[in-house]
């Protein structure tokens, strides 16, 4: 799905800081919608086997909870952190491990929970460490793709949205930690430097 049919509306929000200001790109009540469809898509593809959710903290959190919720059958998740460096053009792709997972995934029908592929370097990463550790199966879902900007040779399997290249806060997306409690998906502006593009 993309969003060709992006919102233009403003919006006022208390934890707004002077000088920002953000817009609606995907409503609250499209992601309820469209997470609805991912989860049927899923359970399409796995109908009895149980699935286990690892979700990339932190930006995955409200994505993976909604998403648990709306998948039936046995679930059971767990978290792990990554640090990426350098995502400019002298980027060297590293990223490092921040928390490890909690329990094994060895012969687990394993599915990626992450809130936004952009470069792909994370995922690339991560899919070389979870495929290490010998799940059954291993599928990547994602919120928000950002095509236009990818540098690894990686996709997933399931994506709610493709998105432009802005850079979008909120539903878990974070700008410096800030705006990850928006309900809605939105593009951040700053008033005297333009757009904020990723790097
Ligand atoms: P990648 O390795 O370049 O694909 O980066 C993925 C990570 O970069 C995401 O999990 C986010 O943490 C962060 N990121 C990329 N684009 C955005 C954005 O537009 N808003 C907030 N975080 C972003």
């Amino acid at each position: 799905m993309s969003t060709s049919r992006t919102a233009r509306k403003s919006k006022t929000f208390p934890g707004l800081r002077s000088g920002e200001s953000v817009r609606v790109l995907i409503s609250s009540a499209r992601v309820k919608t469209r997470l609805k469809q991912l989860a049927r898509e899923i359970r399409g593809d796995f109908p009895s086997e149980p699935l286990h959710l690892i979700g990339v903290l932190k930006g995955s959190v409200f994505f993976l909870t909604d998403l648990a919720r709306e998948l039936g059958g046995e679930v059971s998740f767990d978290f792990l952190s990554v640090s990426s460096y350098g995502h400019g053009t002298d980027s060297t792709g590293e990223v490092k491990l921040i928390k490890d997972l909690d329990v094994s995934i060895e012969g687990k029908t394993v599915i990626v929970v992450e809130d936004i592929l952009d470069t792909g370097l994370t995922l690339k990463y991560l899919l070389r460490f979870f495929e290490e550790k010998k799940p059954k199966h291993l599928r990547v879902v994602v919120l928000l793709d950002k095509v236009a900007r990818r540098i690894a040779d990686v996709q997933a399997h399931y994506t709610g949205f493709v998105i432009p290249n802005e850079f979008v806060v909120g539903y878990g997306l974070d700008f410096d930690e800030r705006y990850r409690n928006l309900p809605d998906v939105c593009i951040l502006q700053f008033a005297a430097r333009g757009k904020a593009k990723t790097a």
